[in-house]
């Protein structure tokens, strides 16, 4: 089994890109790696800020971001309003958790593999998770990849259940086989592809 976090020395020291270099890192890992991406572009300002929103309507405590990428809802969830010492975003790809780290100072930024969630978050974060927002694509994963992780997210924020951002137009989630309920709370055009924001939470 691989390490959940790939250690520190192992991540080369990145100065903070250009908007045109974060989007240029993210197609290049896009070409690498098309299903891991899930897009071709970061996000849009628009989608960040209604993921923000989502994040201040719920409740207080730790922000687990999965899936930062290059960080484009990372810096909508900063501009929002939510504390830098409040947000913890955990990113596959060593060369994009190193421009998170040199772009977003004050953010933990942790590089893994989001299914070892319990295993990457110290004791200290596990405790006290008020949202977990989830950017990786999870539409095309078997169920059981899909079960995995919402089992990782319920063993670190129990009841919490997430947000998660998509391009599908049906609920990106087969909701109740996996326990959950799901809702879509927000949508917007102006991002590539157009986008919506689901919420997903535990059935009672
Ligand atoms: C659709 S992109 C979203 C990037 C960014 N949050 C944005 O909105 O522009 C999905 C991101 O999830 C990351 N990712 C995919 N699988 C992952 C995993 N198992 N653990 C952590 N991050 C993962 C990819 O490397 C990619 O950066």
């Amino acid at each position: 089994m691989p390490p959940a976090r790939v250690h520190d020395a192992e991540i080369s020291d990145h100065a903070a890109p250009s908007a045109a270099g974060r989007t240029w890192v993210f197609f290049r890992r896009w070409l690498a790696n098309p299903l891991e991406m899930g897009s071709i572009v970061p996000s849009s300002p628009a989608l960040g800020r209604r993921v923000a929103a989502a994040v201040r309507a719920g409740p207080a405590g730790a922000v687990i971001e999965l899936g930062a990428g290059t960080g484009a809802i990372t810096r909508a969830m900063l501009e929002g309003g939510i504390a830098p010492a409040r947000l913890t975003v955990i990113e596959i790809v060593p060369e994009m958790a190193s421009i998170l780290r040199a772009t977003y100072p004050g953010v933990t930024v942790l590089c893994g593999d989001a299914w070892q969630l319990p295993a990457l978050l110290g004791a200290e974060t596990r405790g006290r998770i008020g949202t977990v927002v989830c950017g990786i694509p999870l539409v095309l994963l078997p169920r059981a990849r899909q079960r995995a992780l919402v089992e990782a997210i319920e063993a670190v924020a129990p009841g919490r259940g997430f947000l998660h951002y998509t391009y599908c137009i049906t609920s990106p989630l087969p909701a109740r086989r996996l326990g959950l309920s799901g809702a879509r709370i927000a949508w917007t055009p102006a991002n590539f592809p157009p986008a919506s924001v689901w919420r997903y939470a535990p059935l009672a």
